[in-house]
């Protein structure tokens, strides 16, 4: 079996996390201090981006401090009875065997739903009172669900690690596999993964395992972003979870870009929600999705984008209310992406002549394709003495002139009439 190597080569002492050496001295700081009084912030509440090392310089920490390390994530915070019954942990600072006590309750923001009130109280009430260090953590600790909470605890920032030191980590995980890799390959990695440190990792593992080498070439590839089993996730988590909140983190977490996943459940909603009321809403959370996507693109106000990504995941997944289950439904290409890409050298050609018309015409390029290419094609097509004019006056090249007159025969008929 292939281990993980985000968890293989995970650092296992503060000294080996790449990035936020601020945060992280702010927080051994805060965290020693416990050795002589209980300061006056009980917690400390690390946020920022996923993949960036919140939870492991927290672990990490505690193994250099030779601490005792109470972890606890979302599942087990889903009601407040849950989350008090580890309440009693909070209650000393030592164990019996004289360790002192770090409790971690990781991902905040994964109380969710009804409970969410008493969860976060239930949380604060904790950290009120407690004996002994307790970190948060949370992508945002700006959600106004936490404003009371925030207000006991210690801030502190967890920021995205510049591409040069994610390929700092990258490269070390390469030595430990014993891997010789192109400087060029980790930092297109490290770039490419929005420096998250996890997902880099994941990809470097993706592209890497098993090689002895690896070249920039063998990671060019990643560029196309249409990664078929990243999509095809979220894709399922989209149409099957009927859970919004789910839905959105797929999105968070697969880095894709909104616009062609727009296009990829847009293709597939139709086969998947089959019932006519479901399909009618998911439609209906589309249509303000892409409602949103002009409005950002004749603005340029990209903090619509949310609302994109809201509407075409949350507003798609809970669509599902009334569609049977039924077997295995493959997923498939997106239409519009595949036309779009086929046609790309042809619509690059078009729009080629049609700028070499505007300038001659002094209108749109826009215009020019639409209103007065079609006109310029027939005369290419059928009179390659007037079409050698044509082409001279708006300086076409030869691509450009098979483009318009169709076939090669034709392009040598008017090249010829060129004089
Ligand atoms: N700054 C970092 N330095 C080294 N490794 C990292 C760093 N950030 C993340 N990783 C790797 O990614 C994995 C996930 O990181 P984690 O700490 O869980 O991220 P977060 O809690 O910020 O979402 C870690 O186990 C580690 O392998
Ligand atoms: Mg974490």
């Amino acid at each position: 079996m292939y281990a993980a190597w985000t968890q293989k080569h995970k650092p296992r002492t503060v000294s080996e996390i790449v990035g936020n050496s601020e945060a992280i001295q702010k927080f051994t700081e805060w965290v020693k201090s416990w050795d002589k009084r209980v300061p006056k912030k009980r917690a400390a509440f690390l946020y920022g981006p996923p993949g960036v090392g919140k939870t492991v310089c927290i672990e990490a920490l505690a193994n250099d401090l030779k601490m005792e390390f109470v972890e606890k994530n979302a599942s087990d915070y889903r009601t407040a009875e849950a989350i008090q019954r580890f309440a009693g942990l909070a209650s000393q600072y030592g164990t019996l065997f004289g360790r002192n006590r770090l409790i971690l309750l990781d991902e905040l923001d994964g109380i969710t739903g009804t409970a969410d009130r008493g969860g976060v109280r239930a949380v604060t009430e904790i950290v009120k009172a407690t004996q002994c260090p307790v970190v948060l953590t949370a992508n945002n600790a700006y959600d106004p669900r936490f404003r009371t909470l925030r207000k006991y605890c210690l801030l502190i920032e967890f920021k995205k690690p510049t591409v040069r030191e994610v390929v700092k980590h990258l490269k070390k995980v390469c030595s430990g596999e014993g891997i010789d890799a192109e400087e060029e390959a980790l930092k297109f990695i490290a770039e490419r993964s929005g420096r998250d440190v996890r997902s880099a990792v994941n990809d470097l593992q993706a592209l890497a395992q098993g090689k002895k080498q690896l070249a920039y070439e063998d990671v060019a590839w990643l560029a196309a972003r249409d990664r078929k089993d990243v999509i095809f996730n979220v894709l399922r988590t989209i149409l099957y979870s009927k859970d919004s909140w789910e839905a959105k983190r797929a999105v968070d977490t697969a880095d894709m870009d909104p616009d062609m996943l727009f296009h990829w459940i847009y293709e597939n909603v139709p086969y998947h929600l089959t019932d006519p009321h479901d399909l009618t809403k998911a439609m209906d959370a589309l249509s303000l999705a892409d409602i949103y996507r002009r409005r950002i693109r004749s603005t340029q106000n990209w903090s619509l984008l949310r609302y994109v990504l809201d509407f075409m995941t949350a507003g798609v997944a809970v669509a599902r209310e009334r569609t049977e289950p039924s077997g295995w439904i493959p997923f498939r290409f997106p239409q519009k992406l595949q036309w779009l890409s086929r046609t790309k050298a042809e619509r690059a050609l078009q729009s080629a002549v049609g700028i070499k018309i505007r300038r001659k015409c002094h209108i749109s390029s826009m215009r020019a394709v639409k209103e007065v290419l079609p006109y310029v094609r027939i005369i290419f097509e059928s009179n390659p003495e007037m079409a050698a004019g044509i082409a001279k006056w708006l300086d076409l090249d030869e691509t450009m002139i098979e483009y318009l007159a169709g076939n090669k025969k034709q392009t040598k008929a008017i090249i010829a009439k060129y004089g």
